[in-house]
């Protein structure tokens, strides 16, 4: 409300309202490392483009005169893995943000937190979990990159409980990372490695491996990078290891970058709570299937026992409705708040987050839907799409 009406009132927003001119103008005004970083997907990104094109083969069909509720009796919020949020939004695990912005994580937290709305924290933060668990309140949950060492495994998942997460999300598409050809071609990587180390750097396992503390010098710096590109990749996890974390917490833990019914089914099996349909914003599996169109058959199949959330593609209100209508319990928001936060720090990341709730509560209301509970696949036809 206060968006529409400052605009009413004549207000110029300082950035863009939209996805797309928050990219345009991060394209502008970013490093060119910091935007092929955010922007870049794997390959040709023809799955980061079928991400987007998949939301247009599923049309809103809104109701009239049927008594949907005012804007301030609408209800957007939800409870998913135990956390109760003011709408069905969380920010996607985004890592390296120090590359973007010197607030990076922190400025995250601190704007999810007060708008009621959940964040993920990457494992590739450049802030300490200590450090952003204490601006993120109550609404935020980890994200384990899995290490190539239990131990050093363990005892990150045990610092996310302690500094207050409410659930870890284990990513399974990532056991090393995708062919990028636009942070290939900047040939910025090992910058890219020291910016998101920061929880490796303050991790006593990990510390324990280096004979030099990393801070004492240049050499031991890079040494310490050198051992944690050693440690990160791991492609051993099977899905039966959901078995070990659960022993490390008693957190609800989803598992993220599922896109096979199947992978849904094993990873409920072996004691998921969650399953976030991602395909990465397709900076993994170039080809790979939209994340939408691995949503439905995901929820079929598993969302009777399990949270389901999606992400990679969403960028406006009404992306959100149909992630939800087909079967998401929530979704999460990626690249948009990203620019912002290039753009703007603190008040970015607050703008995009905004921008993307004002418009996901008036369609949902102007469509005739009152809370988020009501939404479901009847809201929704086929399309030809594209
Ligand atoms: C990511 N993503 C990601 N995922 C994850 O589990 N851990 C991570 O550290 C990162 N890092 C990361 C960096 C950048 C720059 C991007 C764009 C993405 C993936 C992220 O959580 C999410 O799946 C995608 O961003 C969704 O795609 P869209 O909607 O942003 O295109």
């Amino acid at each position: 409300n206060e968006i529409y009406l400052s605009g009413l009132g004549g207000t110029v927003p300082s950035l863009p309202m939209t996805a797309a001119g928050l990219e345009a103008a991060a394209r502008e005004q970013l490093s060119p490392e910091a935007f092929g970083y955010i922007a870049g997907s794997a390959s040709t990104e023809r799955t980061a483009a079928s991400n987007l094109r998949a939301f247009e083969k599923h049309a809103i069909v809104p109701r009239m005169f049927r008594g949907a509720a005012a804007p301030d009796a609408r209800d957007l919020s939800v409870e998913v893995l135990g956390t109760r949020l003011a709408a069905p939004i969380l920010t996607a695990p985004v890592g390296v943000l120090g590359l973007v912005h010197d607030d990076a994580e922190v400025a995250v937290g601190s704007v999810t937190s007060e708008l009621g709305i959940g964040s993920v924290l990457s494992t590739a933060a450049s802030s300490t979990i200590e450090d952003v668990g204490a601006v993120s309140g109550d609404n935020w949950w980890y994200q384990l990159y899995w290490p190539a060492d239990d131990e050093l495994a363990e005892s990150l998942v045990r610092r996310a409980d302690i500094a207050g997460a409410k659930a870890i999300v284990v990513t399974a598409d990532t056991p090393g990372m995708g062919w990028r050809p636009r942070d290939l071609e900047l040939g910025h990587l090992p910058f890219l490695r020291a910016k998101g180390i920061a929880n490796y750097l303050s991790d006593p396992v990990f510390r324990a491996k280096l004979a030099t503390p990393p801070e004492e010098s240049a050499e031991a710096l890079q040494i310490a990078v050198l051992t944690w590109v050693s440690l990160f990749g791991n492609h051993a996890v099977r899905m039966a290891d959901i078995a070990k974390l659960r022993q490390w917490t008693s957190l609800p833990i989803a598992v993220k970058g599922i896109v096979h019914p199947d992978d849904a089914r094993a990873a409920v099996a072996a004691g998921a709570d969650g399953i976030i349909v991602s395909n990465h914003g397709g900076r993994q599996v170039d080809g790979a299937i939209s994340a939408l169109d691995a949503l439905g058959p995901i929820a079929s199949a598993v969302g009777h026992e399990a949270d389901i959330l999606m992400d990679s593609g969403i960028r406006c209100g009404a992306d959100v409705i149909i992630a939800l209508a087909l079967g998401a319990k929530a979704v999460l928001y990626g690249r948009p708040w990203v620019y912002g936060l290039g753009l703007a720090g603190a008040d970015g990341v607050r703008h995009a987050l905004r921008s993307l709730l004002a418009d996901f509560d008036l369609t949902m209301g102007l469509a005739g839907v009152s809370s988020v509970g009501e939404i479901d696949r009847s809201l929704l036809v086929a399309t030809s799409g594209h």
